[in-house]
């Protein structure tokens, strides 16, 4: 796996596939693996980078919390060097997040947004204690526990074992330091209706139809807000949409970006 270094810090990145380039980035407490069907069976016309965000797979971890635009930049400073100057940002829940921040750090080098399985909206209160109390259990006692908090809730009725299994591990192998800070970072991410209000660039919205962290409600309240988005809402399918429905959500995004503006 090929990396970058960010100020001192290794930055890990897998690429696949010849296109319009789009950067998928991974959810909260998975790897870029977590991408593992779209980066075994590249997407038609996409040129698809998935990095490990800090403290997450490979990537060394930063200081202090990972807000959304320190993962954003992240991303964008891997384009650079890369040599791009524009490409699609998405991501997946906090993936999701961090491809917002970057649409509001820098709007120019984001050609379009693809937003799978996520939401607009920033953490009241409650939500903000809850993760920092997360942070702290993942600091003392490992990921075990928000492991197995998280699971019941990230899969639709039908998820396959192997899909249920491959996940909870790569959620077991991600570092306390790595989680925690993110699960900070998450806390303190901003509102995104109004910048998604404003956004001008082409945008796909994809939610599995039984998401229970981020239902399809919140999928279409971000598809309503930007002109001329599309919003797919992939049956049978929970959190992890790419993961249950790798065939349809390939499908989507293919389309997607062979609709694109030359
Ligand atoms: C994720 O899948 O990244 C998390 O569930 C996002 C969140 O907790 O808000």
């Amino acid at each position: 796996m090929p990396h970058v270094s960010l100020e001192g810090r290794e930055y890990h990145y897998a690429r696949v596939g010849a296109g319009v380039p789009l950067v998928l980035l991974h959810g909260f407490p998975f790897s870029g693996e977590s991408f593992w069907p779209q980066l075994d069976q590249p997407l038609a016309g996409v040129d698809l980078i998935v990095p490990d965000h800090r403290g997450f797979g490979r990537s060394t971890p930063g200081q202090g919390p990972s807000t959304m635009e320190a993962l954003a930049d992240d991303a964008l400073r891997l384009l650079t060097a890369l040599g791009l100057p524009r490409a699609l940002v998405g991501g997946v829940s906090m993936g999701g997040y961090a491809a917002l921040a970057a649409a509001r750090l820098d709007p120019a080098r984001v050609q379009g947004l693809v937003l799978i399985d996520t939401q607009a909206l920033a953490d009241d209160a409650a939500g903000q204690a809850r993760r920092e109390a997360t942070a702290v259990d993942v600091e003392q006692h490992g990921v075990a526990g928000l492991t197995a908090g998280m699971l019941p809730k990230l899969f639709g009725p039908h998820a396959s074992p192997q899909v249920r299994a491959r996940v909870e591990a790569l959620m077991l192998a991600q570092s306390r330091v790595g989680t925690a800070a993110a699960s900070r970072g998450m806390a303190l991410r901003h509102d995104a209706r109004e910048l998604l209000s404003r956004f001008a660039g082409p945008t796909l919205v994809v939610v599995g139809e039984h998401d229970l962290i981020t239902p399809p409600e919140r999928a279409r309240q971000m598809a309503d807000l930007v002109a001329g988005s599309r919003l797919e809402v992939l049956e049978d399918a929970g959190h992890l949409a790419h993961l249950e429905q790798p065939a349809r959500f390939a499908q989507v995004v293919e389309s997607f970006v062979a609709a694109l503006p030359r």
